[in-house]
């Protein structure tokens, strides 16, 4: 296979990119990211020289480039993680998530359908769905009732990727998955930022009440239930992705306060999103009945393991917390 993986260079991207280049030695990768604010190249540098890899700097909204790309690459698959991921940015500057979320993923299964590619896989998210009440799963028949920027743009893509299907027969599929956590993570998600605030011995702001529910994924879960239904997906099915793992983001919080001995004072109630979604839980029967996926994490390792990992790696996110990634970048990766 000869994958053309977008956003690659992003949290989820990057550690599918490394999941895939181990597993699949004998496949072909395309990494194409625009490398904004989320992008970060140093999450690849381990992989950067394997022989089976490329990457190259482009705007998925960028319809002649991406071409050129998808042709001389002999792409024949187009897995489309590229996004604008951040719920907050999405409050306070909508345009961006319209363009690259929805207008990208037109260009792309355009791209898709003109280019003959066999399989075209959106990776979508639960927020789709809008909110739960205190009871009750995500199923992939819950009508799509999008209340962000950021989730409604996502949906529009979804909706783009179903016409596709419906209309020009492409082989589609989409996953929706829950929140992930894990290594390499942007520090402006709650888990890195509470993390990472806690061993600066800065403030917690945690929304609101603290009682929202979110369904906590291991990233590397995400991506062996990526894997599954790029193999094994019916033509068209939309797959939820998720382990069961709900948590309130109170005790999500005090759970990394504990874990890092920091002092419960750094705790910090603040002014709550605007349109919060209060509960998210994803029924994920059809991926573990039809295609037999299995998480390899509890929410207790991966927590443990991705606290650890933010010990360990404290240069990473320091360098982006202190706004001297773009700087590093331009040193390392000039030119590229
Ligand atoms: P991220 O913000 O960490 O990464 C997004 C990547 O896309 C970045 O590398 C960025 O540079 C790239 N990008 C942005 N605009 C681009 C453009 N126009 N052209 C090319 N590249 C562009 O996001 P993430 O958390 O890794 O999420 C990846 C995907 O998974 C997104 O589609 C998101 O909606 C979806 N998702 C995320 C979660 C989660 O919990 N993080 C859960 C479910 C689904
Ligand atoms: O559900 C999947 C989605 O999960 C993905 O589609 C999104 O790309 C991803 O960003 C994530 O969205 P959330 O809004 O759920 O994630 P975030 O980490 O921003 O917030 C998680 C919860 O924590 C949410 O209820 C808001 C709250 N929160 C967040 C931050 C950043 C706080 O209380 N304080 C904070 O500082």
């Amino acid at each position: 296979m000869h994958i053309l993986i977008t956003g690659g260079a992003g949290f989820i991207g990057s550690n599918f990119v490394k999941y895939m280049l181990s597993k699949y030695p004998d496949y072909q990768f395309l990494n194409v990211d625009l490398l904004t604010y989320a992008g970060n190249l140093e999450n690849l540098k381990d992989v950067k020289e394997k022989a089976n890899y490329t990457f190259i700097k482009a705007d998925i909204c960028d319809k002649a480039a991406m071409t050129k790309l998808v042709r001389e690459h002999s792409i024949d698959v187009i897995i489309n993680f590229a996004a604008e991921s951040h719920v907050d940015r999405s409050i306070t500057n909508p345009g961006a998530f319209v363009q690259t979320n929805i207008v990208g993923t037109q260009v792309l299964l355009d791209i898709a359908k003109e280019q003959n590619i066999t399989k075209y896989l959106q990776i979508s998210t639960d927020e789709v769905y809008g909110t739960l009440g205190s009871e009750g799963y995500f199923t992939e028949e819950t009508p799509l009732q999008p209340n962000s920027p950021y989730s409604s743009s996502k949906a529009g893509a979804d909706l783009l990727v179903r016409a596709y299907y419906e209309t020009y027969g492409l082989n589609v599929n989409i996953t929706r998955c829950s929140n992930n956590y894990g290594p390499l993570q942007f520090p402006e998600k709650l888990i890195p930022l509470m993390i990472s605030n806690a061993l600066e011995n800065k403030p917690l702001p945690v929304y609101g009440d603290g009682k929202n529910v979110r369904d906590w994924l291991h990233v590397e879960d995400h991506c062996s239930a990526i894997d599954l239904v790029l193999h094994k997906g019916d033509a068209g099915e939309v797959y939820n992705v998720g382990g069961h793992n709900e948590r309130t983001n109170i005790e999500i919080v005090e759970t990394i306060v504990e874990a890092l001995g920091a002092s419960k004072e750094l705790i910090t109630f603040v002014e709550d999103r605007l349109g919060h979604d209060r509960r998210y839980a994803i029924d994920p029967e059809k991926l573990t009945k039809k295609l037999g996926w299995k998480p390899k994490y509890t929410f207790e390792t991966g927590i443990k393991e991705t606290i650890q990992w933010y010990l360990e790696n404290r240069e990473w996110w320091e360098r982006i917390k202190s706004g001297d990634y773009m700087n590093y970048y331009q040193q390392q990766y000039a030119g590229k």
